[in-house]
C-alpha cells in the first residue's frame, strides 16, 4: 500500500480529484465507490470546480455509496442521500439512473443489502474506491471485528463512532445501525485510495499502514490490496515511521 504525503488538505484533496478526473478521462462510464464525511469534502469541491470551469463530465458514471444511516429517510439532513446531493451529485451532471445510495428506510433492509450488492456486481463491480478512515480505522462502517469477507449488510455503529458523528444530528442521536458495503466488497475494487487528514487519524493511519493485517483494524486490510494508495496530509502522517503502531 502506496502512501503519499501532502503538506495540507488542500493539496490532498486537488491530488484525489486529479485521480478521479484521470480515471474519467480514460473510461468516462467508469464505477465509483464514494464515502461521506468531512474528509472528502475538498475533493468533491475540486471535482464540482472541474465539471464547473474545465468541462470535466460525469454523465456516463457510476456512483456507488458506501453507507447510510439504518432509519434514515432519504431526505433527512443527516442523511447521506442529502450529504451527497448537497455536496456532489446535485453539483455535476450525475444521471440519477446511475447513482446509488442504500435506502435506510427499506420495508425489508436486509433485501436492501441483496439488492445494492447485485447493482455492483450488475456494473461490473468497483472501479475506484474512495475511502475515508475512521479514529478506529473503520472503513465506510465496517468497524473493528468486520469480518474480511463481509458483504453489504447491517451493522452496529460502535459508541466513539456515533459520538463523533453527533454532530451532524443536533438534538436527536445518531442511529445505532447502518447498511455498509462490505469488507470483500470494497477489497475486489480495482483500486481503492484512502483518504485521511488531521492528527486525530494520525493513529488510525499507522496502525493500518505499521501494524498487522487484522480485522481489529479494518483499514489494514488494503495492505494487502494490489492497488491501494492513501492520501495523506502531514497531519495524518504524523505517526508513521515512529513504531508507535500496535
Ligand atoms: C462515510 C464513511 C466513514 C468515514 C469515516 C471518516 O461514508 O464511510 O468511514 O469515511 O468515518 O469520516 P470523516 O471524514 O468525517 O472523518
Amino acid at each position: 500500500m502506496r502512501a503519499r504525503v501532502f503538506p495540507d488538505y488542500e493539496a490532498m484533496s486537488a491530488a484525489v480529484a486529479d485521480v478521479v478526473a484521470r480515471r474519467l478521462g480514460e473510461e468516462p462510464s467508469s464505477v465509483f465507490m464514494l464515502p461521506t464525511g468531512i474528509t472528502p469534502l475538498g475533493m468533491y469541491r475540486r471535482l464540482v470546480e472541474m465539471h464547473r470551469s474545465e468541462g470535466l463530465s460525469l454523465a456516463d458514471a457510476t456512483f456507488f455509496n458506501l453507507d447510510e444511516y439504518l432509519g434514515l429517510a432519504p431526505d433527512h439532513r443527516a442523511s447521506y442521500h442529502v450529504y451527497m446531493k448537497e455536496n456532489f451529485y446535485g453539483l455535476i451532471d450525475a444521471d440519477a439512473a446511475r447513482v446509488f445510495v442504500p435506502d435506510g428506510t427499506a420495508p425489508d433492509p436486509e433485501a436492501e443489502c441483496e439488492r445494492y450488492e447485485e447493482a455492483i456486481s450488475e456494473a461490473g463491480g468497483i472501479e475506484v474506491c474512495v475511502l475515508g478512515i475512521g479514529r478506529n480505522g473503520h472503513i465506510g462502517f465496517n468497524e473493528p471485528g468486520a469480518p474480511f469477507d463481509s458483504r453489504t449488510r447491517i451493522v452496529e455503529l460502535s459508541e466513539s463512532t456515533r459520538n463523533i458523528n453527533a454532530a451532524d444530528f443536533e438534538a436527536e442521536r445518531a442511529p445505532q445501525r447502518a447498511i455498509t458495503v462490505g469488507m470483500a466488497t470494497i477489497f475486489e475494487s480495482r483500486e481503492v485510495l484512502l483518504l485521511a487528514s488531521g492528527t486525530n487519524k494520525a493513529g488510525a493511519v499507522a496502525a493500518a499502514v505499521e501494524g498487522d493485517v487484522s480485522e481489529s483494524v479494518p483499514a489494514s486490510m488494503l495492505k494487502s490490496h494490489p492497488n491501494a494508495e492513501l492520501f495523506l496530509d502531514e497531519d495524518a502522517a504524523s505517526d508513521l515511521g515512529r513504531g508507535v503502531a500496535g
